[in-house]
C-alpha cells in the first residue's frame, strides 16, 4: 500500500512496537467502534468497577482511582448527551472511552489498564449486555403470556377446529389452541432465566488470558457488577461465548415460537378461515385493492424470524474452529448478538400487541370446528364404548360412515337413523348426542385436554404464577 495510507502515527496504546499506523483497509475491517459503542455504559460500569477495586487493594491511589471514577462519569454524560465523537481510529469502544478519559484527566488515565486487558474487558462487557437482554426478553415474554392469557379466558370454551396435517382433526377450544402458546412461550422464558443463571460470572481480573502478578479481588468487581461470582478459570473467562450462544439459542427457539404462531394468525386472519380478526393498529391496506386488510405484522414476524437463525448460525460457525483463548474472530460476536436481540424485541412487541388487539370470531369458529366430520372420533369411541366395538372395528364403521355423508354432501349429525344403521345397525338415538362439537370438547377431561374446565384450571394456575 502507499506510503501515504501508511504514514498515520502509529496507535497511541501499543505504538511503542510500531513505526506506522495501520493502512485504511486495516482499519476498517480491524474496527469495532460503528457497532461496539452499544457497549458504552457496561464498559464505563465495568471500568469504575475496576477502578475502585485497585485502589481498594493498593494498586492504585485513592486520588487517582477518584479522579478516574469521576471522568468516566464525564465521559457516561458525554455519550448520552450525544456530545461523544467515536473515533474509527481508536477502533473500539474501550480505547474510544480510554483515550477521552485521558483527555478529561491526564495522566492517570493511563493507570486504568493495570492488571487488566481489553480481552476480559471485552467479556465483562459483553457479558453485562447479554444478561441484560436475557431480562429484557423475559420481561417481553411475561407480557405476551398476559395478553394470551387474557385470550384464552375469554375464549375458554368456544369451539374451533383442532388441526393435524392442517386437516381437521377434532374440535378443540379457543382458550387450549391459545394456552399451547402459553406453555411454548413460558418454556422459552425458562430458558432465558436459565441462561440468564449460567452466564452470571464475572470474566473481569482474567486480563489477557492468564490473569495478573496484580493482588487484585476478583471477587470484589464480580458483586459491584452484579455477578455471583468470578469466572474460575482467567483462559475460559476469555474464550468463552457460550453465554451468547446460549442467549442466540433460546432466542432462536423462541423465534421459532413466534414463527409459527404469526403463521397461524395469517391464515386465520384470511377471508377463507376468518377465525380472527386484527386490529387496524396491527395490519395495513392495499394501494389498489380497496377490500383488502394485510396482516403484515404477523408476516413480518414470521421472516425476520430468518435473521435470529441467521445470527445464531454464524455465531456458532465463528467460534467453532477457534483456539484458545481470544482470537479476532471473537469480535464478530456483537453485531450478530445485537441484530438478533433487536429483531426478537421488537418480534416480541409486536405479536404482544396482535394478540392484545385481535378479536376471536366465535361464530366463524365453532362453524369451521363444526365441519369436516370433526367429530368421527367421538363416534368411534361412542361405539367402543356403548356396542363394545374393538376401536379398529369402529374406526371402520366411522369410516364408512363418513364416506356416505360425503356421497351425500352432509355431516355426521345430518345422517338419519336409518342411514346410521344400514352402516351399523347397534347404533341408536344416543349416537346424536356425541356428534355435537360442545359435547365433543366438554368430553376431552383426561389432564391437559380440550375441555374448558381443564383449560380453565391451566388458566388459573399460569395467572396464579404470574402474580
Ligand atoms: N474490539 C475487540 C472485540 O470486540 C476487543 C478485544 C480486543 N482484544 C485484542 N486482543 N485485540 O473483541
Amino acid at each position: 500500500m502507499t506510503d501515504q495510507k501508511t504514514s498515520k502515527a502509529a496507535n497511541a496504546m501499543w505504538g511503542g512496537r510500531f513505526a506506522a499506523g495501520p493502512d485504511a483497509i486495516m482499519e476498517a475491517i480491524n474496527a469495532s467502534i460503528s457497532f461496539d459503542r452499544r457497549l458504552y455504559a457496561q464498559d464505563i460500569a465495568g471500568s469504575r468497577a475496576h477502578a475502585a477495586m485497585l485502589a481498594a487493594n493498593g494498586i492504585l491511589t485513592d486520588k487517582d482511582a477518584d479522579a478516574i471514577g469521576e471522568g468516566l462519569l464525564t465521559v457516561l454524560s458525554e455519550i448520552e448527551g450525544g456530545k461523544f465523537e467515536f473515533r474509527t481510529a481508536l477502533e473500539d469502544i474501550h480505547m474510544n472511552v480510554e483515550a477521552r478519559l485521558k483527555e478529561v484527566i491526564g495522566e492517570p488515565a493511563g493507570r486504568l489498564h493495570t492488571a487488566r486487558s481489553r480481552n476480559d474487558q471485552v467479556a465483562t462487557d459483553f457479558r453485562l449486555w447479554v444478561r441484560d437482554q436475557c431480562d429484557q426478553a423475559d420481561e417481553a415474554l411475561g407480557a405476551l403470556i398476559v395478553a394470551l392469557l387474557a385470550q384464552a379466558e375469554a375464549g375458554a370454551d368456544w369451539v374451533m377446529p383442532g388441526f393435524t396435517h392442517l386437516q381437521t382433526a377434532q374440535p378443540v377450544t379457543w382458550g387450549h389452541h391459545m394456552m399451547a402458546y402459553v406453555e411454548m412461550f413460558a418454556r422459552d422464558r425458562g430458558r432465558f432465566r436459565d441462561a440468564r443463571a449460567r452466564m452470571n460470572e464475572c470474566p473481569l481480573g482474567a486480563a489477557a488470558l492468564a490473569g495478573t502478578s496484580f493482588p487484585i479481588d476478583r471477587h470484589m468487581t464480580a458483586k459491584a457488577l452484579g455477578f455471583d461470582r468470578p469466572m474460575a478459570n482467567s483462559l475460559d473467562a476469555v474464550s468463552d461465548r457460550d453465554f451468547a450462544l446460549e442467549f442466540l439459542s433460546a432466542a432462536s427457539i423462541c423465534a421459532v415460537h413466534l414463527s409459527r404462531f404469526a403463521e397461524e394468525l395469517v391464515i386465520w386472519s384470511s377471508a377463507q378461515f376468518r377465525f380472527v380478526t386484527l386490529s387496524d393498529r396491527f395490519s395495513t391496506g392495499s394501494s389498489i385493492m380497496p377490500q383488502k386488510k394485510n396482516p403484515d405484522a404477523a408476516e413480518l414476524i414470521r421472516a425476520k424470524i430468518g435473521r435470529i437463525l441467521g445470527s445464531t448460525i454464524a455465531l456458532f460457525t465463528v467460534m467453532k474452529g477457534l483456539p484458545l483463548a481470544y482470537s479476532k474472530d471473537m469480535q464478530e460476536d456483537k453485531e450478530q448478538v445485537f441484530d438478533a436481540a433487536d429483531t426478537l424485541m421488537l418480534a416480541l412487541a409486536a405479536m404482544t400487541g396482535m394478540v392484545a388487539d385481535m378479536t376471536a370470531n366465535r361464530a366463524s369458529l365453532e362453524k369451521a370446528a363444526s365441519s369436516g366430520f370433526s367429530t368421527a372420533t367421538d363416534l368411534a369411541d361412542w361405539l367402543v364404548r356403548s356396542l363394545g366395538l374393538p376401536f379398529r372395528e369402529a374406526h371402520h364403521v366411522t369410516g364408512s360412515l363418513v364416506a356416505l355423508a360425503e356421497k351425500k354432501v352432509c355431516d355426521l349429525p345430518d345422517l338419519s337413523l336409518a342411514e346410521m344403521n344400514s352402516v351399523h345397525d347397534g347404533i341408536t338415538q344416543e349416537i346424536y348426542s356425541v356428534l355435537g362439537v360442545h359435547n365433543s370438547v366438554a368430553s376431552r377431561q383426561s389432564y391437559g385436554g380440550t375441555a374448558p374446565a381443564q383449560v380453565r384450571a391451566q388458566i388459573a394456575r399460569w395467572k396464579k404464577q404470574i402474580g
